[in-house]
């Protein structure tokens, strides 16, 4: 397969685990729900998405001869805090541009969950009051100026691991170890139900399940729920990501619009702040499965997959797979919300 020619350096325990959600699929009266957790599969720093983004960019990073890996993210990212856990790993130096994505203003946004666990695993993480953005920022360029300044060697790695030529490769191979998993359980998934924000996950995840495609002839159903609030941008960028990732592993064919879905009705108004649909998920996950879910993300691809089988948008005799990223380190930072 096209995918193994692309060195992984291996940051997880192996394949996430996959599961069926029973008492989830009982509520909600509908198609079968399960969950692939990538918040359980791997022991650097709680791991998420960006974990398996990083196997296949740690080996570019190795070759940079780099000293320092230079990242960006709001006040409670669990991308940098995973950039932060792999640096530790490697050995390097990690340098975070911390930005105010989000106005949340309990005073210890800025000091407890990713940000606390970053500083432990010794980043040099500064904050900047730039507020929400998926693009390039100029706060990142300067910081990897600052490291060159001082003698360093910098690897810059965007927002999300997203705008990085490798970024979607982790998530394309997801959709392969995914048909492994099938084999395995006796199990088909016909619809799969993803956060999207800066756009690899979802996008990687596409570009993989065209290419089994190609392979097998059948054809299923990857719904991105945006959580950015900036869904265009979002749209884009999953867009121009799910493309490049597809020509890097060679797809031979473009993608079809039917085939990059990003759903709205879940964000609420700002990236960051939940809305009621998603503390209703996050409760629902938390007393029903013990399935711990962030305000940020996770609470609201919950939130999207919960109407989307109630409301049978995604039929009954489907089997639908909810792929939980990580993110629940945040949730420390968003105590007031059951206080
Ligand atoms: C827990 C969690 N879920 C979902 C996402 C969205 O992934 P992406 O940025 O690749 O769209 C992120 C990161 O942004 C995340 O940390």
């Amino acid at each position: 397969m096209i995918l193994d020619q692309f060195p992984r350096h291996p940051l997880t325990f192996g394949p996430s685990p996959i599961h069926p959600l029973k008492r989830l699929t009982q509520h909600l009266g509908g198609a079968q729900v399960w969950a692939k957790r990538e918040d359980v599969s791997s022991g650097l720093a709680f791991g998420g998405n960006k974990t398996r983004k990083l196997e296949y960019i740690v080996p570019d990073v190795v070759a940079s001869g780099a000293d320092t890996i230079v990242s960006i993210g709001g006040y409670q990212s669990n991308h940098t805090r995973q950039v932060a856990a792999v640096a530790a790993h490697l050995g390097l130096k990690a340098r975070l541009v911390q930005e105010k994505w989000v106005p949340w203003d309990e005073p210890v946004n800025d000091k407890v969950g990713n940000i606390l666990l970053s500083r432990m695993m010794g980043a040099d993480s500064r904050l900047d009051d730039a507020g929400f953005d998926i693009g390039i920022r100029d706060s990142w360029k300067q910081a990897l100026q600052e490291v060159e300044d001082a003698g360093g060697t910098p690897y810059p790695i965007p927002a999300g691991a997203s705008e990085h030529r490798l970024g979607g490769l982790g998530f394309a191979n997801w959709a392969f170890e995914v048909a492994e998993q099938e084999k395995q359980f006796g199990v088909f998934f016909d619809t799969i139900v993803v956060c999207t924000v800066t756009g690899s996950t979802h996008a990687g995840m596409i570009a993989g399940f065209a290419a089994l495609e190609e392979l097998t002839g059948v054809k299923r159903r990857v719904i991105g729920i945006d959580a950015s609030a900036t869904l265009q941008k979002t749209l884009d960028q999953v867009a121009r990501i799910a493309r490049n990732t597809a020509e890097l592993i060679e797809l031979g064919r473009d993608l079809r619009d039917d085939e990059i879905q990003v759903l709205e009705g879940w964000a609420g108004d700002l990236y960051g702040i939940p809305v009621d649909s998603t503390m209703s998920a996050m409760a629902l996950g938390a007393q029903l499965e013990a399935m711990i879910t962030d305000p940020v993300y996770e609470g609201k691809s919950l939130a999207g997959l919960i109407d989307l089988v109630q409301s049978g948008d995604i039929p009954k005799d489907s089997t639908v797979l909810y792929a939980h990223l990580g993110g629940q380190p945040a949730i420390n930072a968003y105590h007031s919300l059951w206080s």
